[in-house]
């Protein structure tokens, strides 16, 4: 870059930033304050440096406020830069470098706005403050601009805070993937992308205990939402009945490759609740010894989520494929054969209720289909709810057992963090909500006392 470099201090964040290849489009998915906006002033100004007269650069936010916002930083970074040879036309919000790179900074908010932009080719699109696009499809339709000469890679970036009108969409997309700073193909796009967290904590280019105060002030009757500003969190939706004790950060854990092996103590089955008109959602549950595994100690009496088979409909959560008993055994066998386990496990009550009709129980039609539920625990609803709370809560903590889940577990992320509570009784779930997948993981918490049984009954049965 040109003369003034020395003024130019990115903060630790957007060094790291700096360094994912360009043939990864990047989700900026942090709190508050944590660099994002400059973060993607310094993409841009790399983009221009390295392609000159062939680099299009669009960036975009919902509202005109926010351009300008976006338009101080530039003026400030690229004016250290390049002095009086960079040019902004306000009038038109472009950028002219001194090499020919060109920078337009758009606004769009509705399906007309998206018209100013049809047909035309951009090299790199930024998205900024993209949780106020409460559903995807205007910035879908975006990606058909992504286009240039073989020279010049195309790219997307993404930024939002958690808490937003797009909280749950961009959670699911991009946060719920993959681990941090670890690349996973996105279906929608076909395109590889890295999901890189940032928190204001670790902006070493700003007066953080002063930040805080500023944040706190903000929010005061929202404790939520101060959370999810301060620490990035996209675990928790603003009032959730899970939003004290789900953390990403602490309950949720990157893929396993493999089950342990029976014989170090652990005890892995199956938790299952049905549904015909509305999903089934299973759970591969395994509870630890104490042990490590997948390289890291899960504390004695830890439950881990590994994997989850839910039939609901493609693009809904609340509706069943309409599936009966044996499909969905099928199914629930066919992931039992993937992770070489047996079909074994705990459900709730409701499917050792005789229905009345020859078959008996759901659970008789289950044994029948060759899956084996036995009855979980007996807590009620609320004291289940309480132990699920606990569990998640003492996640992380190297002496207490806690409930971890998959970043496989899809179904689990998209719905359990944004249950409502009840309204009329604050310690319960709202059963409006999509509840199938908590209610499948409360049930695995109840199994507890029986997950040694559900094995040693199979073992005996030489199944
Ligand atoms: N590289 C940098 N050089 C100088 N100041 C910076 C730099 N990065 C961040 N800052 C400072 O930190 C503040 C927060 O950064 P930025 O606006 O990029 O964060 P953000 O993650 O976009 O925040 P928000 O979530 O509120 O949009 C900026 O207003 C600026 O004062
Ligand atoms: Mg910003």
């Amino acid at each position: 870059m040109a003369a003034m470099t020395e003024e130019l201090q990115m903060n630790p964040f957007q060094e790291r930033l700096l360094t994912i290849p360009e043939s990864f489009d990047v989700f900026l998915g942090g709190g508050r304050g944590g660099g994002k906006s400059y973060g993607i002033a310094y993409l841009a100004l790399r983009h221009a440096e390295q392609y000159g007269i062939k680099a299009r650069v669009l960036y975009l936010r919902k509202t005109y406020k926010g351009l300008s916002d976006f338009e101080l930083v530039t003026r400030e970074l690229f004016g250290k830069v390049y002095g009086k040879d960079a040019k902004y036309n306000a009038a038109e919000h472009v950028w002219r470098f001194p090499n020919g790179a060109y920078m337009e900074l758009g606004q769009l908010e509705t399906a007309s706005d998206y018209t100013k932009y049809q047909g035309r080719s951009f090299t790199l699109l930024l998205v900024d403050e993209a949780g106020q696009f409460a559903e995807p499809s205007l910035l879908d339709m975006l990606r058909s601009n992504l286009r240039g000469s073989k020279s010049v890679p195309i790219r997307m970036i993404v930024a939002a805070n958690p808490g937003g009108a797009g909280h749950q969409w961009i959670a699911k997309r991009y946060v719920f993937q993959s681990a941090p700073w670890t690349p996973f193909l996105e279906v929608k796009s076909k395109r590889e992308w890295v999901y890189a967290p940032s928190t204001f904590d670790g902006n070493d280019q700003i007066d953080r205990e002063q930040y805080l105060d500023q944040l706190e002030s903000s929010c005061p009757d929202d404790p939520e939402l101060l959370r999810a500003w301060r620490d990035g969190d996209w675990s928790v939706m603003r009032g959730a009945f899970f939003a004290e004790s789900l953390s990403e950060d602490r309950n949720a854990v990157p893929r396993w490759t493999a089950l342990p092996p029976a014989d170090e103590g652990w005890h892995v089955y199956l938790s299952h609740d049905f549904g015909s008109a509305a999903p089934s959602v299973t759970y591969i549950v395994a509870k630890s010894p104490g042990a490590e595994w997948e390289g890291r100690w899960w504390p004695r009496g830890s439950f881990v989520l590994v994997d989850e088979l839910a039939t609901n409909k493609p693009n809904n959560l609340a509706a069943g494929m309409g599936w009966n008993v044996a499909q969905v055994a099928s199914a629930i066998k066919e992931l039992c054969r993937k992770w070489d386990m047996e079909a074994a496990g705990v459900a709730d009550d409701a499917c050792f209720a005789k229905t009345g009709a020859s078959a008996g129980s759901i659970a008789d039609e289950f044994q029948h289909a060759g899956v084996h539920f036995e009855r979980a625990g007996k807590a009620d609803r609320i004291g289940g709810w309480q132990m699920m709370r606990r569990f998640l809560s003492d996640a992380g903590k190297p002496d207490k057992a806690g409930l971890y889940i998959s970043r496989a577990c899809s179904y689990f992320w998209q719905t359990v963090p944004y249950l409502a509570r009840d309204e009329r009784r604050a310690e319960d779930v709202d059963t409006h909500g999509i509840d199938h997948g908590a209610d499948a993981c409360r049930y695995g918490l109840l199994a507890r006392e029986y997950a040694h049984d559900v094995r040693v009954t199979w073992l005996r049965s030489g199944r």
